[in-house]
């Protein structure tokens, strides 16, 4: 996000002499009319700085009475001429039904789940899957020495984006992804067979909104994860099958099963170059747009370029994984 805010500020300042806010804690601070001025000082150093300097929240103004209109006043007593919201699913699809309002809103796509539409890559990923893969590549050592099975849950929501890129880059002998509900007893199958042909130890990456497929064991897991919290935009908070599936895989092989639960740590830390990169070049194209009036539009990756495309297409549906790439790793796995 840093990389993002620095480059909407720099460009904005030295190539149209821009004024620019920064809300705080995204849009509750457009809400709350909480914001501070963004200029070159501030963003001074903080390129290689995960996170970001004007913090975020899960607030969604369309979700209560009103939202919506404060936002729409804040804007007005601040002068905006334009905002540029960075995102996901959710904050675009609230940038997406305030720019329906009149907003003049452009859109900079922004998750680790790489599950937004209409681009490629939203940055964020390349980290989240570069500390995934050094994670799997630091477990197979205890795999490895204890001949165990270790399972190694990461995020993405209901998108196998992450496991399977660090999956297939950590050499996993099994990725289960949310597209594809799994069986249980093939992946111990699968593990028993490694084991007969001689590897005595296994990753197994699955993603936190993988599912076995219908029946007693899908039953189960939904009983051993389920949780009661939602977020503002109604999505339940995820984790745990990682755990229920190494119990029943030592259970069901008698393997020694472990699990590593990543969760927030692939949030964190220094961002990739690669993410840098992709972040700036996003930033530089959403200054342009504001500046070119390409309101209701959403910078993107198509073949390399940046290119814009509506808001709306973004965040319409998700982008689940490339089937593809589980073609390919379930060549590998096993
Ligand atoms: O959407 C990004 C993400 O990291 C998901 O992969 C994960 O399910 C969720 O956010 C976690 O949300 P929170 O930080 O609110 O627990």
């Amino acid at each position: 996000m840093n990389a993002v805010i620095r480059a909407v500020v720099l460009t904005a300042r030295r190539r149209h002499r821009d004024e620019l806010l920064g809300f705080l804690d995204g849009w509750r601070g457009a809400i709350d009319d909480v914001s501070v001025p963004l200029d070159e000082v501030r963003c001074r150093d903080i390129l290689a700085i995960g996170g970001t300097i004007l913090g975020t929240s899960r607030t969604n103004p369309f979700g209560f009475e009103g939202g919506a209109e404060k936002v729409v006043k804040t804007l007005e007593r601040n002068d905006v001429d334009a905002i540029i919201a960075i995102g996901g699913e959710d904050t675009l699809g609230v940038a997406n039904r305030l720019a329906e309002l009149g907003v003049r809103a452009v859109g900079i796509p922004k998750t680790i789940d790489n599950d937004l539409s209409e681009t490629e890559f939203t940055f964020g990923f390349d980290t989240a899957v570069q500390i995934a893969t050094d994670a799997i590549d630091r477990l197979r050592t205890t795999a490895e020495s204890h001949h165990r099975v270790i399972v190694c849950e990461v995020m993405g929501r209901h998108a196998g984006w992450i496991a399977a890129y660090s999956g297939i880059a950590g050499g996993a002998a099994e990725i289960l992804v949310p597209e594809i509900p799994f069986d249980v007893d093939s992946v111990c199958t699968g593990l028993r067979d490694r084991h007969a042909g001689g590897q005595f130890s296994s990753i197994v990456v699955v993603s936190e909104g993988a599912i076995p497929a219908v029946g007693p064991d899908a039953e189960a897991a939904r009983r051993a994860t389920a949780t009661d919290a939602v977020d503002a935009f109604g999505h339940a908070r995820l984790g745990g099958i990682g755990d229920w599936l190494a119990r029943e895989i030592e259970l069901r092989t008698g393997f020694e099963a472990r699990t590593t639960i990543l969760g927030h740590v692939q949030r964190g830390g220094s961002p990739t170059a690669r993410d840098r990169v992709l972040a700036t070049r996003f930033g530089s194209e959403a200054v342009a747009a504001v500046h070119d009036g390409a309101f209701g539009m959403m910078v993107a990756l198509r073949d390399g370029q940046i290119v814009r495309v509506p808001i709306a297409d973004a965040v319409r549906t998700p982008k689940t994984l490339d089937l593809d790439l589980v073609e390919i790793a379930s060549a590998l796995t096993g």
